[in-house]
Formats: C-alpha cells, sequence, structure tokens
C-alpha cells in the first residue's frame, strides 16, 4: 500500500507554478485493457517486435505488419481513458507549469482532456506514407486489412516510432528540456528499459528534481527514486490529487 509523503505534498501543493513533469508508459494504460510490452501478459511475450515493429519488416510483409497494428488500434478504438489518465489531464489544469510525456502511442491521455501531449513514440491513430511522408489522419479505408498505398504510390505505415528509428526530434527536445527544469518528476506505469525515454528521470534528479516512481511493481529506477508509489496508477493519481488538494 502507497503512503504519500509529506515532502512530496509539500512540493505539490505549495505553489502553483511548481514545474512538474510526468512521463508515462504503458502502464499507465493497463487498466483500461491495453497490453503492456514486457512481463508475463506483454506484447513482446506473444509477437517479436523484429518480425513487426521494424522498417525491414514493414518494406518484407507490409500487410502482416499492418495488421497487427490494425488489431491493435481496434483495441484500443474499444477502450476508455481511466482514473490515472483523467487524474493527468486535471494536473495540467491545475498547474501553471505542467509537462505530460508519454511513450504510449494509444492517444488516451487526448481522449481523457489533456491538451499538451509530448508523444515520444509517435501516435497509432495517425499514418504516414513511407515515401513521400505525407500524414494521413483519416485513411479513405479505416479498416483496410492490408497495408494502403499513397496517390504517389508509396506504403502507407503507422505514423509511429519503430525499432532503431529516430525518435521525433522536436518533441524529444522539449521533453529533455522539460526534465532539466523540473522540480517534481513523475515516472508513471514504465519499466525505464527503452532509450532515449527512460534517461529522462535520471536527468531530471541529476538536475535538482525530486523523482516519484509509480507502478505496481519495482523497476531499475526504484532504487535511484526519491519516493515509490506503489501500486495501479488509476488507484495512486487520484489519491495523489485529493491528498495535495489538487483534485
Ligand atoms: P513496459 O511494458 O516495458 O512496462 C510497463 C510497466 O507498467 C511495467 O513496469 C509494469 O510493472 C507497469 N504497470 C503495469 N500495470 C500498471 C498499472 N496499472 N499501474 C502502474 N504501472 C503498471 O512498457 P513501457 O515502459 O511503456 O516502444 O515500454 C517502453 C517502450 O517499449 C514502448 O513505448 C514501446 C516498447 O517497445 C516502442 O514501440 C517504440
Amino acid at each position: 500500500m502507497f503512503s504519500i509523503s509529506r515532502e512530496l505534498k509539500t512540493l505539490l501543493s505549495g505553489s502553483p507554478a511548481v514545474r512538474v513533469v510526468v512521463l508515462t508508459g504503458a502502464g499507465i494504460s493497463a487498466e483500461s485493457g491495453v497490453p503492456t510490452f514486457r512481463g508475463t501478459d506483454g506484447l513482446w511475450s506473444k509477437f517479436k517486435p523484429e518480425e513487426l515493429a521494424n522498417v525491414d519488416a514493414f518494406m518484407s510483409n507490409p500487410d502482416l505488419v499492418w495488421s497487427w497494428y490494425q488489431h491493435r488500434r481496434e483495441i484500443i478504438n474499444k477502450v476508455q481513458p481511466n482514473e490515472g489518465h483523467t487524474s493527468l489531464a486535471r494536473m495540467e489544469e491545475k498547474l501553471a507549469d505542467f509537462t505530460l510525456i508519454t511513450q504510449n502511442v494509444d492517444g488516451l491521455h487526448r481522449r481523457a482532456g489533456s491538451r499538451n501531449v509530448l508523444e515520444l513514440h509517435g501516435n497509432i491513430l495517425y499514418n504516414k506514407c513511407i515515401k513521400c511522408s505525407k500524414m494521413y489522419q483519416t485513411l479513405p479505408d479505416e479498416e483496410a486489412k492490408s497495408a494502403p498505398v499513397c496517390e504517389c504510390g508509396g506504403r502507407i505505415r503507422p505514423d509511429v516510432v519503430w525499432f532503431g528509428e529516430m525518435l521525433p526530434q522536436q518533441i524529444l527536445q522539449s521533453a529533455f528540456r522539460a526534465a532539466e527544469n523540473a522540480a517534481v518528476f513523475f515516472s508513471i506505469g514504465t519499466s525505464a528499459l527503452v532509450h532515449p525515454a527512460a534517461s529522462l528521470p535520471v536527468i531530471a534528479k541529476q538536475r535538482g528534481a525530486y523523482l516519484v516512481e509509480i507502478n505496481v511493481e519495482t523497476t531499475v529506477l526504484t532504487d535511484y527514486a526519491d519516493e515509490f508509489l506503489e501500486g495501479p496508477s488509476g488507484e495512486v493519481l487520484p489519491s495523489l490529487m485529493k491528498e495535495c488538494g489538487l483534485a
């Protein structure tokens, strides 16, 4: 059972101008019914990233990769944001200097009402042409089972970051800047294993931030964090909001 320290309560309730930065991972969407990646039931225990989440896989078998992403989209379209997502949307409303960074591609933070979200790994609901980079926010056939073809002749792929690809550089820079200037940094529902996202909490703490981790289990970050709130983010975050006078 988690207990929120007096220090954290003081930091969050002391001034609405406190600089708060949040990094989320797949765990925050787990209570909505979106599978995480690692762990016994994670996506990477059933599927091989090298067969589905890299550009070579897409070039050699675009329809297989496309259908896997269509399957994930179907799951995401059926689920709803949970109280973890809505608490963070509320935090953005309440605090003047708040940055939300996510590794998730499910768009659930925006659906919960968060306005400014730095999506480090892209968004599964959007697509782009592999040849001319034209963006497609909607497709002629949203349920297409095979990878659609752009007017230029290139294949259309999901607008997500695959293994071996660069993250969107402006978004990444904004995330690093926010981490460097944070007074409080939350790492929520992430195994903190995938870089560069995993460096953000470390950088924040090195630059003086109070580092808080929220997770159902310990991670490589836990011993380094100033505070570990053990539990599902959909329960810990609403309590935190209430106890810090932000609800
Ligand atoms: P992981 O699947 O690696 O980690 C999910 C974390 O969420 C684990 O530490 C779980 O213990 C925790 N967790 C599960 N349920 C939770 C809950 N209800 N509340 C709080 N925590 C919970 O997912 P990520 O760390 O997000 O990249 O993975 C990072 C990246 O690896 C992903 O963005 C993806 C993947 O390969 C790309 O696709 C580029």
